[in-house]
């Protein structure tokens, strides 16, 4: 039986990371892997797409994150899914829709065709939805102590309609999408994705 594919959203400083760890610690037949990244080439491009020196125009931005996705699909998703291996996702088509589609506005519809190409049409079984107050994400991802990266850099309306973007993905999709409350304490955000997760795996830890 193919795996199914399991994929965490967000704006930056929602969250997605300690969650995604609490999950792997959860369901140890899960394979996490992130995004732009998880393979070579998708890291070198990580790195590309990060960088605040480079000049980076928002069509290209789509593509290089689509280039990451295709090389992460061909290379590893797609294989542990024919294999029966559970994929966890840190970010997939959904941040490329919220980002480039409405953050830098090229629109959802043209970024979804580009990312059906890159991907083969691979849709997630399960959406997690960290859904959080941009201004509050903004708080959290500088309270990391890290220099903010390319996209960490721009302004709050950038942010804004990324959120607004992830809340009208989640409602047009409701079978794929569980919003969880960012805000809440992260031990009753686990614990509320452990049972979607449980139901998107029938039970199979
Ligand atoms: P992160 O892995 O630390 O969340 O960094 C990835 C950054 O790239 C984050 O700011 C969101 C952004 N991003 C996009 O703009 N589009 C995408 O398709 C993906 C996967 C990430």
């Amino acid at each position: 039986m193919r795996g199914a594919l399991i994929t965490i959203e967000g704006i930056d400083g929602a969250g997605k990371s300690t969650l995604a760890a609490g999950l792997v610690r959860a369901f140890r037949s899960l394979e996490l892997l992130r995004e732009p990244g998880g393979v070579e080439l998708s890291e070198r491009i990580r790195a590309l797409v990060k960088d605040p020196a480079l000049r980076v125009d928002p069509r290209a931005e789509a593509l290089l994150y689509a280039a990451a996705r295709a090389q992460l699909v061909a290379e590893r998703v797609e294989p542990l899914l024919a294999a029966g291996r559970p994929v966890l996702l840190d970010r997939f088509v959904d941040s490329s829709l919220a980002y480039q589609g409405a953050g830098r506005a090229l629109g959802v519809d043209a970024v979804r065709a580009v990312n059906a190409f890159a991907t083969g049409g691979l849709v997630p079984d399960l959406t997690l939805l960290l859904a959080l107050d941009p201004a509050q994400g903004r708080v959290r991802a500088a309270g990391r102590g890290e220099a903010p990266d390319r996209l960490e850099r721009e302004a709050d309306g950038f942010f804004a309609r990324i959120g607004a973007a992830y809340a009208a993905l989640a409602r047009e999709e409701p079978g794929r999408w569980v919003v969880l409350d960012a805000a809440a304490p992260p031990d009753d955000v686990l614990a509320a994705a452990r049972t979607a997760v449980d139901t998107a795996l029938g039970g199979r830890a």
